[in-house]
């Protein structure tokens, strides 16, 4: 497994990073019993994986408690924990607690990476609470990132991150706490976003990048022959028409042509190279300039096995550049907005 230093720090992450949202299960991912969870965790280190990835808000807690199950008796110097806080729970009053909280449920004495999971504003937050008190008045980013740096100093937590925010909410944080250490964002081979602001801004910056949804939440990984059998969840995303589902929030035509037909060319050009799906969308993941590590969220060995095989070799430079042309048209109808949940306009990463 290769590592890579995460920004300017001195923190090491495996290129592949364990994505542990459907742990202690949920509408969202189904089920996931705990065996599942300890076997794919135990495999995962020993085939070199160091970064987990989980959140409060991953159902409600539950995969925070299932991860720390997991993860019971490994070393802990060898592994690097990673979970987020809600935006609405940035007070300066209630982050402490939801730290403890989270600190609690992972059976942990600290936090190696804790992030904030998206912006902090009224829009990004509505969906996180439906409190009209903390929608209309969120915490500032200056007692959010002030609570923080409390936090790292007392030991609580190692490093802090953000998630899911664009330029302009980068910038703004970072002017209150300039050792932000990465940006957890959407990317993959159909979630190219990122590539047009948020990654040259990164890079520009040092500062690290996960990628999540490596594989488009399964559509990557050829789960469905057609668009019509992916799952309600899976079909929420900007990529299709929002009558797809009744789930749907973005209110918008989607880009259903320019999906099926870059998946076509993904399966052709994965048949050409003589690999599966998911190995070269893993791999075009990781060739990704400034991509410090790729979150994949698995519960078999053997779909965490194929993943990491993808890892051992690179693509060659010619089959990234027929990924990026095969795409080109999709990432061109989605244009510049990562929150792919959200129409163009109520984009929450903003
Ligand atoms: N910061 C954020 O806002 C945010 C948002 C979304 C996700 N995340 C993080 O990213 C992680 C990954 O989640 P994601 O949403 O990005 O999903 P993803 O990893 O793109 O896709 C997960 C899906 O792919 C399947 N899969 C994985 N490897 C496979 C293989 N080799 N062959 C066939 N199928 C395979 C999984 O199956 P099984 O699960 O059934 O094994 C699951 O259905 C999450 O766990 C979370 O930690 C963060």
């Amino acid at each position: 497994m290769e590592f890579r230093r995460c920004g300017k720090s001195d923190l090491n992450l495996s290129a592949l990073g364990l994505g542990c949202w459907s742990f202690g299960g949920g509408a969202y991912w189904g089920d996931c019993n705990q065996k599942d969870a300890d076997v794919v965790v135990r495999r995962s280190v020993e085939l070199g994986i160091n970064y987990f990835d989980a959140a409060e808000a991953y159902n409600a807690g539950r995969s925070e408690e299932s991860l720390g199950l997991a993860l019971k008796g490994l070393p802990r110097d060898t592994i690097v924990v990673g979970t987020k806080v809600s935006p609405s729970n940035c007070y300066a009053r209630t982050l402490p607690d939801h730290c403890e909280a989270s600190l609690r449920r992972l059976g942990l004495d600290y936090i190696d990476l804790y992030m904030i999971h998206w912006p902090i504003h009224p829009h990004s937050i509505r969906h996180f609470t439906e409190d009209p008190a903390i929608i209309a008045n969120p915490p500032t980013v200056e007692e959010a990132f002030a609570t923080l740096a409390d936090l790292k100093r007392q030991g609580k937590i190692r490093h802090i991150g953000v998630s899911n925010f664009a330029t302009n909410r980068l910038d703004e944080a970072l002017r209150v706490c300039p050792d932000i250490l990465l940006n957890q964002l959407p990317y993959s081979l159909l979630a190219r976003a990122i590539e047009l602001e948020s990654l040259l801004q990164c890079r520009r910056l040092g500062i690290g990048v996960i990628g999540y949804m490596t594989l488009m939440q399964g559509l990557l990984a050829d789960l469905y022959p057609t668009l019509d059998l992916v799952p309600p969840y899976q079909r929420r995303t900007r990529h299709f028409h929002y009558t797809r589902c009744e789930l749907t929030r973005h209110g918008e035509a989607g880009a259903e042509a320019e999906t099926g037909t870059a998946l076509a060319a993904i399966r052709q050009i994965a048949k050409e190279c003589g690999m599966t799906m998911p190995e070269l969308a893993t791999k075009w993941a990781l060739a990704g300039q400034g991509i410090t590590c790729c979150l994949i969220g698995a519960r078999s060995v053997r779909k965490l096995e194929e993943n990491v095989r993808a890892a051992a070799e690179p693509l060659t430079p010619e089959v990234v550049e027929k990924l990026d042309h095969a795409t080109q048209p999709l990432l061109d109808k989605l244009g510049n907005s990562f929150d792919y949940y959200e129409s163009y306009e109520n984009n929450r990463t903003r």
